[in-house]
């Protein structure tokens, strides 16, 4: 193991019953790099972050990572909790008292774009409020591993970029080893550091891309085209650009509606 904040997995096989999820999966990210995780529904993708964050064991391999907090795919804030009190519920649930929990949270909230929010319910915030405040929870469970899975999954093309360009910054802010579950090829390039491309179920390691490119980027940035254009065809789209655009919504079919509260993020 690199250090404490590092993640690494070795010849990783892990299945449920008759369906095999993972094979021969090997991963390393180096302590402080965010390294974006891209494949097709189903290969297992969720099933790699549940290993890395320790909800589960890999049937053979090894999984070695420092401790890690898990942002999951369905936003999990409960809905009879204000904004405040959800941000704070790992820190609750680590022993700090409610009050100094709520002082925490608030004193993320204006950075978060939560401010004037606090006493919100869940069915109050947008979607993009509510990844924010499940992202700061994630955060401030205060540990150096970050597992965030399709943190922007299910918002709206706008709001997501938005999103991915408030993540930049605040991963700029409060650096972290990160691994980032996403559809959206796009994303993965303006985000990570390196773009890890899993084959389908049984999902294995395709191919690595490193994006060295300066930040922050751009989606039109030549070279961010170029290298999205790359991993589009390693996994096996003809016409890239067409599924780069069909990719996510196809997606975001199954997952559950978040969006559909207040306007505006
Ligand atoms: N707890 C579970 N019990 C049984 N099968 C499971 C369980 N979790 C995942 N699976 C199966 O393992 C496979 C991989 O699932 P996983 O959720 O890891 O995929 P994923 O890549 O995250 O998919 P998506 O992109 O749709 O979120 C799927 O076939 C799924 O049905
Ligand atoms: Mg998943």
């Amino acid at each position: 193991m690199q250090s404490e904040a590092g993640v690494e997995l070795d010849a990783v096989d892990k299945g449920y019953g008759a369906v095999q999820a993972l094979r021969g999966v090997s991963l390393r990210v180096a302590p402080g790099e965010i390294v974006a995780l891209v494949g097709p529904s189903g290969c297992g993708k969720s099933t790699l972050l549940e290993l890395v964050c320790g909800l589960g064991a890999p049937d053979s391999g090894t999984v070695r990572a420092g401790a890690a907090a898990l942002m999951p795919q369905r936003d999990a804030l409960l809905p009879w909790l204000t904004a405040l009190d959800n941000a704070g519920l790992a820190l609750r649930v680590a022993g700090v008292g409610r009050a100094a929990a709520r002082v925490r949270a608030h004193e993320h909230f204006a950075a978060f774009g939560l401010e004037g929010f606090e006493h919100a319910r869940p069915a109050a915030l947008s979607g993009g409020m509510r990844q924010r405040v499940a992202f700061l929870r994630t955060l401030l469970a205060g540990r150096p591993v970050l597992c965030l899975d399709e943190p922007f999954g299910a918002l709206d093309a706008l709001t997501r970029l938005q999103m991915q360009r408030w993540l930049a910054g605040a991963l700029a802010r409060e650096p972290r080893t990160v691994l980032l579950v996403t559809h959206d090829v796009e994303e993965a390039v303006l985000l990570a550091d390196r773009v890890v491309l899993l084959s389908p179920r049984p999902g294995r390691v395709v191919e690595t891309l490193d994006v060295l490119l300066p930040r922050p980027r751009e989606r039109d940035d030549v070279a961010v085209v170029e290298l999205r254009e790359r991993a589009l065809r390693v996994l096996g789209a003809d016409d890239a650009g067409a599924l780069g655009r069909e990719l996510a919504p196809a997606a975001r079919a199954g997952a559950p509606a978040r969006d559909e509260a207040a306007p505006g993020s």
